[in-house]
Parts: C-alpha cells; sequence; structure tokens
C-alpha cells in the first residue's frame, strides 16, 4: 500500500500528489494522501512518496521534521521524493538534493521536481507581496510537470509489483 505525504501551502503540491492517487487508482493501487500536519504513521505502507513545496529554495519545516523524526522507517520503504518549484531542470533537482538527506536521497527511486503552479488568489497577501518583489511575478503561472509526474506514478507501480 502506498502513502503519499504532501506539504503545500499554495495548493500546487497537494494537487500533485492526487494526480499520483489518481494515476495509482486507474492501475488498481491504493493511495492514501495525508498531509504533513498529521503526521502520519508510515510504517503501515510498502511504498511512501513525500511531496514539498518550495519557497526560497526550502521545503516547509514541518515536512523537515517529518522526514528526519522518519528516516529510519523511510529507509525501509520504497521512497520516492518530489518538490514542486517553478525550477525546471538542474535547479528543480537542486531543490530536491539540498532539501533531504544523502542516506533518503540514495534510497529514493525517485527524487524529482514536478514543476509547479502560482495562483495568487490562493495565497497570503505577505506571499504576493515577495512574489512581486523578488521576482516580479504579478500574474499566475502553470508549469506542473506531467512527464515527472507520470515517471512518479510508474514508479510506484513497480514498487508495489
Ligand atoms: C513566496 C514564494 C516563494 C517562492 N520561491 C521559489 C523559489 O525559490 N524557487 C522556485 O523555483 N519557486 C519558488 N516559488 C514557486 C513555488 O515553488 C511554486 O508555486 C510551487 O508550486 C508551490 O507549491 P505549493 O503550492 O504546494 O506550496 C515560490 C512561491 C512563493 C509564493
Amino acid at each position: 500500500m502506498v502513502l503519499i505525504v504532501f506539504s503545500s501551502r499554495g495548493g500546487a503540491t497537494k494537487d500533485i500528489a492526487l494526480k499520483i492517487q489518481e494515476g495509482l487508482r486507474t492501475s488498481g493501487i491504493k493511495a492514501d494522501v495525508e498531509d504533513v500536519k498529521n503526521k502520519p504513521d508510515p510504517s503501515a505502507y510498502s511504498t511512501v512518496i513525500l511531496g514539498a513545496g518550495i519557497r526560497a529554495g526550502s521545503i516547509t519545516g514541518a515536512m523537515k521534521r517529518y522526514w528526519q523524526r522518519n528516516e529510519e522507517e523511510l529507509t525501509q520503504r520504497a521512497l520516492l521524493l518530489y518538490v514542486s518549484s517553478m525550477a525546471r531542470g538542474e535547479t528543480g533537482k537542486e531543490y530536491v538534493d539540498s532539501n533531504f538527506s544523502p542516506r533518503l536521497l540514495a534510497h529514493a527511486r525517485f527524487a524529482g521536481s514536478c514543476g509547479g503552479r502560482i495562483r495568487l488568489e490562493e495565497l497570503s497577501g505577505f506571499a504576493r507581496f515577495i512574489l512581486k518583489k523578488v521576482a516580479s511575478i504579478t500574474e499566475n503561472q502553470e508549469s506542473l510537470d506531467e512527464k515527472s509526474i507520470e515517471t512518479i506514478i510508474q514508479t510506484a507501480q513497480s514498487a508495489e509489483d
């Protein structure tokens, strides 16, 4: 059984988690989707997928604490790690590499970025201000990486076979 744990401030990482869940469901694999805030127990699952949104290069403190607390358990299961960010390619990969431990990264069957999206109406006034000031972003942006999402689904499928 698959557990997908997400940490999402703007909703993109959560939507990616739901897409993965749906992709697995169509091939008969049940996946539970949980907010990291609920601190789900990974021990009952054979495959665990962790997903976190990026702000200023970092995942949330809640996701960091979660993988730190469960690191031992996570290395005993099939593990996939993704981040949601506007960066593609190398920078996206760097975000994963700098936000999880070398031990988890070495164990993970997937570690990469699934792209991201910005929906200004779903963000706080402060987040909108930062985006405008630092990145000159004043309009919504959609840049989900469907190919990476598909790779996660396929990798989780083969882990569960
Ligand atoms: C305040 C703020 C800071 C951000 N910083 C970065 C960043 O450093 N690099 C990046 O690629 N994307 C950055 N983004 C874009 C987010 O990573 C992207 O919108 C992602 O999909 C957010 O995931 P979430 O909606 O699950 O929180 C930032 C977005 C916000 C609102």
